[in-house]
């Protein structure tokens, strides 16, 4: 690895947290040391930039934390420097502090910044690259919705979950003779619906990716009560949409943060009850989802991650973004990763999609 004469550097972790976080930080940090560097610790994110809220790492902070869910550096989904909230009066207003975030940098005598974060937080770093701040991206999200990267470390701790708890809800399920209608994460993206559906053995999954209609997903309840299968387990992503539907939202978006999506189960629960005279019980796996030991998959790619983050440092290859592309972890441009219309979602050629549709699974169309 060619050391440059680079000696700090920072790290941060934005959005949402999600298992192996801690995982990316010890081994960026590792590398870092190893190096002879200097890391410092950014809390909550870019905020922590504004408030120059930031510790120098040692040895002892990143010790027992690779098994750690959440992140030790602190995070936040709700404030994005270029779009800062305010108090303006009554109101809350957007107000640029970009630019303070690149003094304060520049002030802190860092080289160089390791941005790890979903979506959001690296469409930030894009921008800050483009003001000069030397920025590699690591991406993160349970969601797998970001382009570039074939998986995102997270993932596969959420599906678990997920699976898990799908498991548990077939007996009960089952006892019964009910449908559970259990809705998951993934924004607008199906990754966790599908991949957790499958692996839990759904009888019906619906994803953003295919608007459903209710008369359909009732249709395969009936079809397996006929064939003596008196209780049905669906799964249903946040954000999936009943045809001529919309979203459904808990909130509605704010200044400095995305809508908080939630709800469609329990509408789906009623709807199924009402259509088909069963018993319907629906629960949200909400933030168990991002929370936990990430699984040994989610270490090691973290772990991969983080130290290829810092390689690139080393290499001043900047304003890019590491990239699980099997069975190497490549740099990509990290505006490949960030933009409107580059979410990655599941391609409704994909062969688990064709696979579940095979076995009978209904996906609602
Ligand atoms: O992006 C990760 C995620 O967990 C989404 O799956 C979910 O829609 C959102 O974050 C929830 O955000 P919050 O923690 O603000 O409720």
């Amino acid at each position: 690895m060619a050391s440059r004469r680079l000696s700090r550097v920072g790290l941060l972790t934005g959005g949402g947290d999600c298992p192996g976080l801690n995982a990316v930080i010890r081994a960026a940090a590792r590398t870092g040391f190893h190096l002879g560097w200097e890391v410092w610790g950014i809390e909550d994110g870019f905020d922590g930039l504004l408030t120059r809220d930031v510790r120098r790492l040692t040895g002892r902070d990143v010790r027992g934390i690779l098994q750690l869910g959440g992140t030790i550096l602190g995070t936040t989904n709700r404030r994005n420097p270029f779009h800062y909230p305010v108090r303006k009066g009554k109101a809350i207003v957007e107000a640029d502090r970009s630019d303070e975030v690149v003094r304060n940098f520049k002030a802190l005598g860092l080289d160089a910044l390791i941005a790890i974060g979903g979506d959001g937080t690296l469409a930030i770093a894009d921008r800050f690259a483009g003001k000069g701040m030397k920025i590699v991206g690591v991406p993160k999200t349970i969601d797998n919705d970001i382009p570039a990267t074939v998986v995102t470390f997270g993932f596969d701790t959420a599906v678990n979950t997920a699976t898990d708890a799908l498991d548990k809800l077939h007996t009960t399920a089952e006892s019964h003779k009910r449908v559970m209608v259990v809705e998951v994460m993934g924004r607008y993206t199906g990754w966790i619906a599908l991949h957790s559906g499958v692996s839990g053995g759904a009888d019906v999954i619906l994803i953003p990716e295919i608007p459903f209609d209710v008369h359909k997903v009732c249709d395969t309840i009936r079809a397996r009560e006929r064939a003596g299968r008196e209780f049905s387990i669906v799964v249903v992503a946040e954000g999936a949409v009943a045809h001529h539907g919309r979203q459904v939202v808990r909130e509605p978006k704010e200044v400095g943060r995305e809508p908080r999506l939630g709800g469609i189960g329990e509408w789906l629960a009623v709807e199924i009850a009402r259509h088909t005279g069963k018993e319907t019980r629906s629960l949200v796996l909400g933030h168990l989802q991002r929370g936990g030991q990430p699984t040994s998959f989610d270490r090691l790619l973290g772990t991969r991650f983080g130290a290829a983050a810092m390689r690139l440092v080393a290499e001043g290859r900047f304003r890019t973004m590491v990239a699980l592309h099997p069975p190497r972890v490549l740099a990509v441009p990290l505006a490949k990763a960030v933009g409107h219309g580059r979410m990655k979602k599941v391609p409704l050629g994909s062969d688990i999609l064709q696979s579940a549709r095979d076995m009978g699974i209904g996906f609602g169309d």
